[in-house]
């Protein structure tokens, strides 16, 4: 859940470090540190707070010449956010510095075995026990820094991306993997280290992706030599074309991330099903489910695992493909599956669907379901992430870099593939007429434009957030398709504005929370003409005669819910099982909106990470 940069060749590291932090900013926030070597010593400088608060202090503290450094942004595990358990560390003699992402299980038993041997901490990281290991093996067994890093990560349990120098042989950087992203792009005699490409792609489109239990000696003048961390095995390293450009990673003239995120939907819509859905043809292509077409139409059932956000897309896809293939399906918190012993057979098919590709819980899931013999499919957006590499098949969204730490156009996405994969297994199935069939197609093609109306409310939605962003509390209630938008617009609110909010089943509303209603509190009720609509308004009435605040999302047109509500939000019809793709996007705003006028970091909410790869 850390970000770790690197970097060692002909240019000033220390730019190259710092504004690759900023990229990385997104994978945590609550510390930052360099380390620079300057020809002579290592520069360090680290402290609490943003990679900004870290600037300041490195121009008070350092100076920040030298061609090889390290830097590191945090979310704290083991130690409290400060300036001490801050990366980098140090080993006792100072020779070392290490930067670490993950977490090392067995620390503390190690801690002790050090501390016998005289070894002496700063920090409480597990990161500080991990690099005088290193240390110890280093100068006890006379060998190389790379064969030290090997031997102690044989030692260790837990999981990591570390970077290692030593300042008595500046010409190295020794990197590995286990669980934690580890990316090194390959320049002319330069090399990056990072979490992900994004801090080095104006210099290099040619990245080695390491694989978990990988190591790599990243050496001036040498090739990049990857070996096996287990069997010392050495490995040819394949160098992937990084498609990504610098105009995808910066805010493009809106103040947030997730504003040009929840802006971008129209056309990440449209990247998702770009060469998948064949209207004219009537056909939907995707490779990854065209070859394993056996898998799909001979399970049992359909297991989807997932977190937060990628659960709730997850729960959209149970109504979708129920709906459409007939096919059962169970929807899954891939933190709960993989600890209860479930039930999987090699009839199964398990999608696991992740924005990042990295979050601990689902690649553990997908890990269980292999071995009981489940065929897995990876929905994932980031492209060579680890859930991409560790599932049999699968579909990218291609949505783009999503660095808001709040998911947006990750879900639209996710929801948009996994219909697609919906409507072909009904195709198949022979599950769906032919006309139901073409109309999908031709509603999916349409979604884009569809997309675009619905941002047309956002002044609309401002005013409704200038009226509600003082409210401690806010409900949110769908039935059918959009009881998931209900839950995605209630975790939106939460985890950028602070404000408490539910998302139920609009029936359930009678089981308990309608207890809490009263003239203090906003409503959000999803409630178009499709699906449940009668039904939906009895709520409604029900809400109202206990004196809520109704905000409506209502297809345009509606007059129904029009005479009932405080408030509607109109977006285009559209089919049922679609409407989620246009009923999220209100709700989107609405938490921005109402973030922004709290005063919230909106990109950064406090506590939260965008990759979770710790449990
Ligand atoms: C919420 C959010 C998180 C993620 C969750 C799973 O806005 O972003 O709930 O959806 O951490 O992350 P991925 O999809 O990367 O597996």
């Amino acid at each position: 859940m850390c970000g770790i940069v690197g970097y060692i060749g002909h240019r000033d590291a220390y730019p190259i470090i710092v504004n690759g932090l900023k990229r990385l900013e997104y994978r945590g926030y609550d510390s930052a540190g360099i380390a620079l070597y300057d020809g002579k010593d290592v520069q360090l400088s680290k402290t609490k707070g943003k990679v900004a608060d870290l600037e300041n202090r490195v121009k008070k503290e350092i100076a920040t010449n030298g061609n090889l450094g390290i830097g590191h942004t945090r979310w704290a595990t083991h130690g409290v956010p400060n300036d001490v358990n801050s990366h980098p560390h140090y080993s006792n003699s100072g020779d070392l510095v290490i930067i670490h992402n993950g977490i090392i299980e067995n620390y503390d038993s190690i801690k002790k075995e050090l501390i016998k041997r005289g070894y002496t901490f700063k920090s409480d990281t597990d990161t500080e026990v991990l690099i005088n290991l290193i240390e110890d093996i280093k100068k006890n067994e006379k060998v190389k820094l790379g064969k030290a890093v090997q031997i102690a990560l044989n030692e260790v349990i837990g999981a990591y991306a570390i970077a290692v120098f030593d300042k008595t042989k500046p010409n190295e950087i020794v990197v590995a993997r286990l669980g934690s992203p580890l990316a090194i792009g390959v320049g002319e005699d330069e090399f990056f280290i990072a979490s992900d490409a994004t801090p080095f792609i104006e210099f290099t489109k040619n990245a080695i992706y390491l694989e978990d239990e990988e190591l790599a000696v990243v050496r001036l003048g040498k090739k990049v030599k990857v070996r096996k961390i287990k069997d010392d095995k050495l490995v040819d390293p394949y160098i992937q074309e990084l498609r990504l450009n610098i105009e995808q990673i910066e805010k493009g003239g809106y103040d947030h991330f997730m504003l040009k995120e929840i802006y971008e939907q129209p056309k990440a819509i449209r990247d998702t099903y770009r060469g998948r859905l064949l209207r004219e043809q009537g056909l939907i292509k995707m490779a990854g489910v065209e070859d394993n077409m056996k898998k799909f139409l001979n399970a049992d059932r359909i297991l989807i695992v997932a977190c937060g956000t990628s659960w709730h897309a997850g729960l959209v896809a149970e109504y979708v493909f129920e709906s459409f293939a007939r096919v059962p399906v169970e929807v899954e918190y891939a933190s709960e599956f993989r600890y209860r012993d479930p039930i999987i057979t090699d009839k199964d098919v398990l999608i696991a669907i992740s924005q990042s590709g990295e979050t601990a819980d689902t690649l553990a899931a997908i890990k269980l379901a292999k071995s009981k013999g489940a065929f897995v499919f990876g929905v994932c957006n980031v492209v060579g992430s680890s859930i991409s590499r560790e599932t049999h098949a699968g579909a990218y969204t291609h949505a783009g870099p999503e660095i808001g730490v709040a998911s947006t156009k990750a879900f639209t996405t996710q929801i948009t593939v996994l219909t697609l994969i919906a409507l072909r297994l009904a195709r198949a199935k022979g599950t769906m007429t032919s006309s139901e069939y073409r109309t999908h197609l031709l509603e999916l093609e349409l979604i884009p434009e569809k997309v675009e109306r619905a941002l047309e409310s956002d002044s609309t939605i401002k005013e409704i957030a200038a009226i509600y962003k003082d409210s401690p509390n806010c409900l949110y209630l769908g039935r059918g398709y959009n009881f998931p938008v209900a839950l995605e617009g209630a975790l939106k609110l939460k985890e950028i504005s602070y404000i408490h909010a539910e998302g139920y089943p609009a029936a359930e509303m009678k089981h308990g929370p309608i207890a809490l209603i009263d003239e203090q509190m906003p409503v959000v009720v999803i409630a178009t003409r499709k699906g449940h609509y009668e039904k939906v308004v009895s709520n409604i009435q029900e809400i109202k005669s206990r004196k809520g605040k109704i905000i409506g999302i209502v297809f345009e047109g509606d007059t129904e819910v029009k005479g009932l509500a405080d408030h509607v939000i109109e977006i285009p019809e559209t089919e049922e099982a679609l409407s989620p793709l246009l009923t999220t996007i209100p709700l989107q705003l609405l938490s921005y909106h109402i973030a922004v006028m709290r005063d919230c970091n909106v990109d950064q909410p406090r506590n939260l990470a965008k990759s979770v790869t710790v449990e």
